[in-house]
């Protein structure tokens, strides 16, 4: 149960995924938007004098004058929650000083992903890892302030209706995937138009790395004995990742084959219904942000797409179509997940509304 309203700041209040931050946070049910941080560039002034708002919503009319401070312990610690858009460069230390000042850290950077002791959360599948932050914050001698880590964009595209079919279907095999990713993945103002228009750029840096690796922690348990990850220790399942930048705004697509570990293997029918089946947590307790369903299975040949498909139920959701046999796998599907809002901002906040109702807030 909600003890009442929990006090929350905004890093990186003035990038692509700070500004879904502002849009989801102004008016929320249980938080309330106290501190924006940036950098010194920004610092000092008004969040509508230095944000370059691209935002088809109008900044928040309580938003707009709201001074935006320099990311330090001295502006945040007010704070019971601070969702993280820094970039990877900066995060680090900055996250690091907040949880030891006792604030519950929401980051969508990748700088503690890889740390055993913090939770690497997709709400739609795995807020269960909340259970390793007392191991967290013991190892750390702290009693309050921890960090949760949401996935990188296109790992959470794929990991969710993965994580559907194992529940429905036990252990996965063999999975491959190929991306193609929006532009405003790579932020504000990301590639140069000459670079991305009529074009395709058949590399990320390091995304393939991170959507084969984040996938084995995100799909493992925590351990009882000594509260760490297993990493899916105990699965054979193998990822196998390709990362292509698109000329899409907002929504990065994956097409995904699966193999399963079991003999007998489901019918594209019945991987369907098991996707369209799939609940989580986060619904289960009530987070303002689940959406309603958590797949969208689309019967159109030619669907998910982004322009058509990435705004459904406000991007809380993932969106799959085209599931049919393969000569290869078992099955293969096309995923469409909304890169800065499942992808980002609506994991962090999604999860810090799951922390807030288990009472790790
Ligand atoms: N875009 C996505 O789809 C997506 C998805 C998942 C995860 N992420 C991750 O989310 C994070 C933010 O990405 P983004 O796309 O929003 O980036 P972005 O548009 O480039 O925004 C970066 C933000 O960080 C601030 N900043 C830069 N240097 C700083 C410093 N030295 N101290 C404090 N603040 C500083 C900027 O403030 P100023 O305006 O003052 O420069 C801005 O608010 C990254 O870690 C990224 O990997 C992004």
């Amino acid at each position: 149960m909600l003890k009442g309203e929990y006090k929350v700041g905004v890093l990186g209040a003035t990038g692509t995924v700070g500004q879904r931050f502002i849009l989801h946070l102004h008016n929320h049910p249980f938080f309330k938007l106290v501190a924006l941080g940036a950098s010194s560039r920004s610092a000092g002034k008004a969040y509508r004098d230095v944000t370059k708002w691209k935002q088809v919503k109008q900044i928040p009319e309580s938003v707009q004058r709201m001074q935006v401070e320099e990311c330090t312990v001295e502006h945040f610690q007010q704070c019971d929650i601070v969702f993280s858009g820094l970039d990877h460069d900066v995060a680090g230390p900055i996250e690091d000083a907040l949880r030891n000042a006792h604030v519950a850290v929401f980051s969508n950077a990748k700088n503690y992903r890889r740390d055993p002791l913090v939770p690497l959360v997709v709400p739609l599948i795995n807020t269960s890892h909340y259970s390793v932050l007392p191991a967290q914050q013991k190892s750390l001698g702290l009693t309050k302030g921890y960090i949760v880590a949401n996935a990188n964009c296109s790992t959470t595209a794929l990991v969710v209706p993965l994580a559907a079919l194992e529940k429905a279907f036990g252990p996965l095999e063999q999975v491959q995937a190929t991306t193609l990713q929006a532009i405003s993945g790579s932020g504000y103002p990301g590639l140069p138009s000459l670079d991305i228009l009529d074009n395709v750029v058949p590399y990320i840096g390091s995304e393939e790395d991170k959507m084969e690796w984040e996938t084995y922690k995100i799909l493992g348990g925590v351990s009882a004995q000594n509260d760490a990850f297993d990493y899916h220790a105990q699965s054979p399942l193998t990822v196998s990742a390709t990362c292509n930048r698109v000329p899409v705004i907002d929504g990065h697509t994956v097409c995904a084959g699966v193999k399963f570990a079991s003999k007998v293997k489901p019918s594209p029918q019945q991987v369907m219904e098991a996707l369209s089946a799939y609940t989580c947590d986060a619904q289960h307790v009530g987070a303002p942000s689940a959406p309603q369903q958590v797949i969208t299975v689309h019967q159109e040949q030619d669907r998910p797409q982004p322009r058509l498909d990435r705004d459904h139920q406000n991007g809380a959701g993932v969106n799959v179509g085209r599931v049919r046999g393969d000569a290869l796998f078992d099955i293969k599907f096309v995923v469409l997940a909304n890169n800065v809002q499942i992808g980002a901002a609506t994991s962090s906040v999604m999860n810090a509304e799951v922390a807030a109702l288990q009472g790790y807030v």
